[in-house]
């Protein structure tokens, strides 16, 4: 039976900001940080699910000092619950980022937020609240703005800290640096609108340490938000939508899509240096998400979601505060799956839409990250204009077609899911889809049989705390995490 602990609370005070985000019942934030082990559930949870499936999110605790709220200001929380042996245990805790505890200790906001102008860039907090990977055994928060990484214990979910990579680096990496499973390498972009360089590349090995970091040279600073890894390569995004240079050089911010500007694809050698970096022209567009890349021959195939609308028109009357929402939300930016040819041979590149839905927050079997793979779970825009999602896509990158798909019930919505590898797992998708699933006010995890996503949920696991919707998730291999330990243990670290 369920056995709920709390293990802290506290008052949340950027709940008097006026912003969507902070009142839809979907994404208030919670207030506690809780414990619950020996999780009931309908149906059995399958005993061969072992690992971690921890999902971040931003959870604001202090209004920034201007009171105006974007969703990203929040501070970063992680969902996490870990599968062993047909049990669950589920457990939220705060990233305890230097800026938080810095306001925990002062007691308020002590920082600007992301709608203040570009002055306070410089300033902003690193919430870490925007993805998850793990890496060198540990989970590790990043944030879409950049900042450095933090570490948390795996089985606890303690923050352990910034993470400087042995202590070689005291920058930021971006959201969507890559963990590949494979060679327990991250492979870490960066980008910056204050000073050049504004990007830098690199790869931190499976011990934690720097092997290799480059600048890259880009025309001005951008927006990037996601990029792909193959085998030996690494693609880099530079994309027409950015901030607007004039407003910038006079400390204001607007997003600007330049229509007339082809989006840019750069290719770099794992190890490469900037100078080696091939860029790739393609129409213009923005892409929040990639699914997977991988070499074919000459070719790097990839595949992202391109958006057909990045800005889309905004109705005048469009209160100020929602505006922000266009820029966020599927329904109006309105991606397509994309297959992206870049053939380093010849330098042409090619570019085809293989869907027709509003699908985004994919994810894909993580051990295929980089190579060929054929099954890719895309997840369907819900209704309502934020980043919520009305279920899963199974679609097959090989024929190009969906191959099925499943719908959850009216008024309930998912986040992006993990697939977790079942133990002894045989093929791509043997194993399991896991997302939390919300209604708002309560939260469940459901578990699908990737094999047959579409006949629904095999497990159902209803948690005591709601689950706001959050950003991105990651599934960790019990092995991979105790692999990790060990080989520190033995290295006495
Ligand atoms: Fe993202």
């Amino acid at each position: 039976m369920t056995k709920t602990t709390i293990d802290r609370e506290w008052q949340l005070s950027a709940h008097e900001a006026d912003n969507d985000y902070l009142h839809h019942e979907a994404f208030r934030p919670v207030d506690k940080e809780i414990t619950a082990v020996d999780l009931d559930s309908m149906g059995d949870i399958p005993r061969d699910i072992d690992g971690v499936y921890v999902r971040n999110g931003h959870n604001p605790i202090y209004q920034p000092r201007s009171g105006r709220y974007h969703w990203f200001d929040g501070d970063g929380m992680v969902h996490a619950t870990t599968f062993s042996d047909g049990k669950a245990t589920f457990r939220n805790r705060m990233v305890m980022t230097e800026g938080l505890l810095a306001e925990m200790n002062a007691g308020e906001g002590l920082y600007p937020g992301l709608r203040d102008g570009f002055a306070a860039e410089e300033r902003l907090k690193n919430s870490s609240g925007t993805d998850v990977l793990l890496h060198n055994g540990e989970f590790k928060t990043l944030f879409s703005r950049c900042g450095q990484p933090y570490r948390l214990d795996p089985d606890d979910f303690r923050t352990l800290g910034p993470d400087d990579f042995g202590g070689s680096w005291s920058r930021g990496v971006s959201a969507h640096s890559k963990a590949d499973e494979r060679t327990g390498e991250l492979i870490f972009f960066n980008y910056s609108f204050n000073s050049e360089p504004y990007m830098e590349y690199g790869v931190v090995d499976s011990d934690n340490q720097l092997s290799s970091v480059t600048n890259i040279e880009l025309p001005g600073p951008r927006l990037p938000h996601d990029s792909w890894i193959t085998e030996h390569y690494t693609v880099l995004h530079d994309l027409p939508l950015y901030w607007d240079p004039d407003l910038l050089a006079i400390g204001k911010k607007k997003l600007k899509f330049n229509r007339d500007m082809p989006s840019r694809f750069g290719v770099i050698p794992r190890y490469g240096s900037g100078s080696d970096i091939r860029w790739f022209e393609c129409e213009p567009t923005y892409m929040l998400h990639t699914v997977n890349a991988w070499e074919d021959g000459d070719e790097i195939v990839a595949f992202g979601f391109k958006q057909l609308t990045p800005i889309p028109d905004i109705p005048r009357e469009t209160p100020s505060a929602r505006v922000q929402n266009y820029f966020l939300s599927f329904q109006f930016n309105q991606p397509r799956l994309t297959e992206y040819r870049f053939n380093l041979k010849t330098g042409q590149s090619s570019e085809h839409i293989i869907d027709q839905q509003c699908l985004e927050m994919p994810t894909i079997n993580s051990r295929y990250l980089g190579i060929k793979n054929r099954y890719a779970y895309n997840t369907m825009a819900a209704e309502i204009p934020y980043f919520l999602m009305s279920g899963i896509q199974k679609f097959d990158l090989q024929q190009q077609l969906e191959i099925d798909r499943y719908e959850l019930p009216k008024g309930k919505y998912m986040g992006q899911p993990v697939f977790s590898p079942r133990l002894g797992s045989q093929s791509e998708d043997d194993g399991y889809l896991i997302s939390y699933v919300s209604d708002g006010a309560s939260a469940e995890i459901y578990i699908w049989q990737a094999q047959t996503v579409g006949d629904g949920p095999i497990t159902r696991i209803p948690l005591p705390q709601r689950v706001p919707g959050g950003s991105h998730a990651y599934w960790g291999n019990g092995e991979d995490i105790r692999n990790a330990q060990a080989r520190r243990r033995n290295a006495g670290a």
